[in-house]
C-alpha cells in the first residue's frame, strides 16, 4: 500500500443470504483512498451503495456476510475483525459514518450532547466537562452555536440535526469518514451549505471522505474520485472530472445525460429505461445488458473485465483489446432502451410537464418585480 494510501479495498464481495436467495449486493469492489482525499459513490437505489459502507465498518447486519476480498485500513485487515475488535479499535476512532436518514433515529428523550457523548465515553477515558468541551468544539466547527449541546433533538432544524450527526461522526478525529446520503432529506440551499462546510472539513482536519449518493450532480463539488456502481459492482472508477467530462461506461454516460441542468432544454432530459435487476439472479454476462443502449451479443453472455481507459477503470467489453469482443455483433435481443425509444415516449412528457411548470413560475416572478 502506498505511502499516502488510508484505505484500499481489493475484491470485496458482500451477500445477504435471504430465505429468497443469496442477494449479490456487491461483487469484486477495488477502489483506494488517500489520506485527505474523497470519494464519491454513485448509482441508482439498491446498487449495494450502504452494503459497501457497512462492509468497511465490518458492520453488514445478518443476513449480510462479507463473502470475500480485503479491507486494508492503514495496515488493520478490516475483514478479520471480530465484532468486539471492529468496535474498539476501527469504528468511530478510524472510520466512522453518517449514516443514511441517521439525523431522523436521534433518541428524542436525551439531549443532542448526551447523544453526542456516547462515542467519546467509550473510547476515552475522560471527564464529563472534557467530553462537553469536545462536542462544542465540533459543534462550532460545523457552525453550531455550544447551546444545542443542552438542546433535544426536536427543538432543532432538519438541518442542524444533520449537522450534529456531522460533529458526532468527526468527535474522535477518524482517518475516515463515510457520508451516506448525508443531505438526501433536506431542501437544495441547506443541502448546498452543508455540502460546503464538508469541504472545508476535509481541509481543515485532513481526513478522507467517502460520500454515498444517488446524485451525481451533488458530488461533482466534492470528490476528487468517482466509484459508479451499478448491481453490485463498480462499473466506472476514476477521476470525478474525467468521468463528469467524459464518461466512458454505457451507465454512467446515461447518468450523466439524466443530471437536471436549470440552464439546458429540459425537453433533453433524459432517463434510463427499465429497472436494475434483482439481485438474486442478475442478469447474464454484463448486468446492465438488458438495459444498455450499446448492448453487444457477448453482453449476454461473458462478463466483462475492468479495463484502464485513459486512466478510468471501465468495467465494459467495448474497451477490450480483442477486437472480436469489443467489435462483436450488435445486441439481437431486445433491451428496455429500444423498447421505450421505439414506443417514442422516450423524450418524456414528464420532462415536457416541469418545462412548462418552470416557464409559469418564471412569468410570476417577472411580475412579481
Ligand atoms: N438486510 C438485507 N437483507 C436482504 N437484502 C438486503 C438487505 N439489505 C440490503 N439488501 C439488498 O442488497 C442490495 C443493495 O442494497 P443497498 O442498501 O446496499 O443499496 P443502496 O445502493 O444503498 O440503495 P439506496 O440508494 O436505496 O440506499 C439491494 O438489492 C437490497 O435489496
Ligand atoms: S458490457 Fe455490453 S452491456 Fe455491458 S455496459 Fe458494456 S456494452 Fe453495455
Ligand atoms: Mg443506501
Amino acid at each position: 500500500m502506498a505511502d499516502n494510501t488510508v484505505l484500499k479495498v481489493d475484491e470485496l464481495s458482500t451477500h445477504y443470504l435471504t430465505s429468497d436467495g443469496e442477494v449479490m449486493a456487491l461483487d469484486d469492489a477495488s477502489f483506494e483512498l488517500d489520506r485527505g482525499s474523497s470519494i464519491g459513490i454513485a448509482g441508482e437505489s439498491g446498487c449495494g451503495k450502504s452494503t459497501l459502507a457497512f462492509s468497511l465498518l465490518k458492520q453488514v447486519q445478518p443476513p449480510g456476510e462479507i463473502m470475500s476480498g480485503s479491507i486494508d485500513l492503514d495496515g488493520i485487515e478490516v475483514t478479520e475483525l471480530s465484532e468486539k475488535e471492529a468496535r474498539r479499535k476501527i469504528r468511530w476512532k478510524r472510520i466512522s459514518m453518517v449514516f443514511q436518514g441517521a439525523m431522523e433515529i436521534m433518541t428524542p428523550v436525551y439531549t443532542v450532547g448526551h447523544q453526542m457523548r456516547e462515542p467519546l465515553k467509550y473510547h476515552k477515558d475522560i471527564t464529563g466537562k472534557e467530553a462537553r468541551d469536545i462536542c462544542e468544539k465540533y459543534l462550532k466547527m460545523v457552525n453550531l452555536d455550544r447551546s444545542i449541546f443542552d438542546r433535544y433533538p426536536h427543538e432543532l432544524s432538519g438541518g442542524q440535526k444533520q449537522r450534529v450527526v456531522i460533529a458526532t461522526a468527526l468527535l474522535l478525529e477518524p482517518d475516515i469518514v463515510i457520508f451516506d446520503e448525508p443531505t438526501t432529506a433536506l431542501d437544495v440551499v441547506v443541502e448546498a451549505r452543508i455540502m460546503n462546510d464538508l469541504k472545508r472539513l476535509r481541509r481543515e482536519l485532513d481526513i478522507s471522505m467517502l460520500f454515498i449518493t444517488h446524485d451525481l450532480s451533488i458530488l461533482a463539488e466534492v470528490s476528487d474520485n468517482l466509484a459508479i456502481m451499478y448491481a453490485g459492482w463498480i462499473v466506472e472508477l476514476g477521476d470525478a472530472n474525467k468521468i463528469y467530462k467524459d464518461p466512458k461506461h454505457p451507465y454512467t454516460e446515461k447518468l450523466m445525460a439524466a443530471i437536471p441542468d436549470i440552464r439546458t432544454d429540459i425537453d433533453r432530459l433524459e432517463y434510463i429505461p427499465g429497472v436494475p435487476p434483482n439481485l438474486v439472479n442478475p442478469p447474464s454476462g454484463c448486468r446492465f445488458h438488458p438495459r444498455c443502449h450499446k448492448a453487444m451479443e457477448v453482453c449476454r453472455e461473458m462478463e466483462p473485465e475492468t479495463y484502464t481507459v485513459d486512466g478510468v477503470e471501465v468495467k465494459c467489453h467495448l474497451y477490450s483489446e480483442d477486437e472480436s469482443i469489443s467489435k462483436s455483433q450488435e445486441a439481437t435481443y431486445e433491451t428496455a432502451y429500444e423498447e421505450e425509444a421505439a414506443s417514442e415516449s422516450y423524450e418524456g412528457e414528464k420532462g415536457k410537464e416541469v418545462s412548462e411548470g418552470l416557464e409559469e413560475v418564471a412569468e410570476d416572478e417577472v411580475m412579481e418585480e
